[in-house]
């Protein structure tokens, strides 16, 4: 008999076709939003589950679904996973890094130029029909190329960012991490490592691309807000929750800060409406990964993932490996 998997959420149909060649499938295709309680009732006799970066996995459901073996994230970031929680239960997580981290750097770079350069705020303007001359300050923004780009979380993300300023746009670039890269990255990135408080005080334009986590909670707050250049820009492309949107909100208000660009928010799909109420914000729906070559690249390496540990015993990107030996 074929192991018993769920896929939470939809997804390709070649995705579903593959992983049915392997395993008996219960699939959400309609995208009904399940809460944890009905999570649980559908992962009852799973031994795998396909998961998006929506679906909490904590020690609640592992303690309510005893034959889980392996979670799949759809995902690189991984925040929905209490990783801990599936160590001790000797439940395997994975991610879905590398296959999006070219098109999430242009995404982010994408942003960047919408928020400094005021696109979809002059957008706006002209679709409700208040165009009516030219003006020589009209919709005047930040200059991108020749500036500072700041990037606080150097991943893999964070350098494809890097590149795209240093060699694209001639930007000088800096960034903090919580590790310095090795000097051969720092020189192909065009990247060089400062202090957080040197990163926010210096940078014209800040690109947030770090992991969520209780250490990176509010990594931007009041505090941090205020020591950057009333004339920069903010771009986070990471996790909600890294940023403190009321603090943002205040000093985006306020013009303690020119603009920021958001693909994510605190609560999602939830947005502050203190946010949606200012004109210098870009918002998107957290689509920064989100073309269809690389999303199908992220599914099918979830998938890879499931049929490789279930039925190879080998998965491709484990973020534990450690319940691997047990
Ligand atoms: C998207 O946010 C991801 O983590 O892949």
């Amino acid at each position: 008999m074929k192991p018993s998997l769920l896929v939470a959420r939809a997804v390709f149909p070649e995705v579903l076709e593959k992983l049915t060649m392997h395993f008996e499938l219960t699939s959400n295709q309609d995208d009904t939003l399940w809460s944890s309680v009905e999570l649980i009732r559908q992962l009852q006799d799973k031994v795998g589950v396909f998961t998006t970066g929506s679906e909490r996995i904590d020690a609640a459901v592992l303690s309510a679904c005893p034959d889980l073996k392996i979670c799949a994230n759809m995902a690189v970031g991984f925040n929905n996973f209490d990783v801990v929680a599936m160590t001790a239960a000797g439940v395997l997580a994975t991610n879905a890094p590398d296959v999006l981290t070219e098109t999430t750097a242009d995404f982010g770079f994408g942003l960047l130029l919408a928020t400094a350069r005021r696109i979809t705020e002059s957008e706006h303007f002209l679709r409700a029909g208040r165009w009516h001359r030219w003006r020589y300050d009209m919709f005047a923004g930040a200059e991108v190329h020749g500036s500072t780009l700041g990037i606080l979380g150097m991943g893999r993300i964070g350098q494809g960012i890097a590149r795209r300023g240093a060699h694209g746009f001639g930007m000088q670039v800096i960034y903090h991490n919580r590790a310095r890269l090795d000097e051969a990255t720092e020189v192909a990135c065009g990247a060089h490592y400062v202090s957080k408080e040197e990163l926010l005080k210096r940078c014209d334009h800040l690109v947030l691309v770090l992991p969520y986590s209780a250490e990176s909670h509010h990594a931007i707050g009041a505090a941090e807000l205020a020591q950057m250049k009333p004339t920069a820009t903010l771009v986070n492309i990471a996790r909600g929750g890294i940023v403190d949107d009321v603090a943002l909100a205040a000093a985006l208000r306020q013009g303690r800060l020119a603009a920021a660009g958001l693909d994510v928010f605190e609560g999602e799909p939830t947005v502050h409406p203190d946010l949606v109420a200012l004109s210098n914000v870009v918002l998107t729906p957290h689509i920064a990964s989100a073309t269809i070559p690389t999303r199908r690249a992220m599914a099918n390496l979830a998938a890879d993932n499931l049929i490789g540990f279930l039925i190879h015993g080998q998965p491709l990107t484990p973020l534990n490996p450690q319940v691997l030996g047990r």
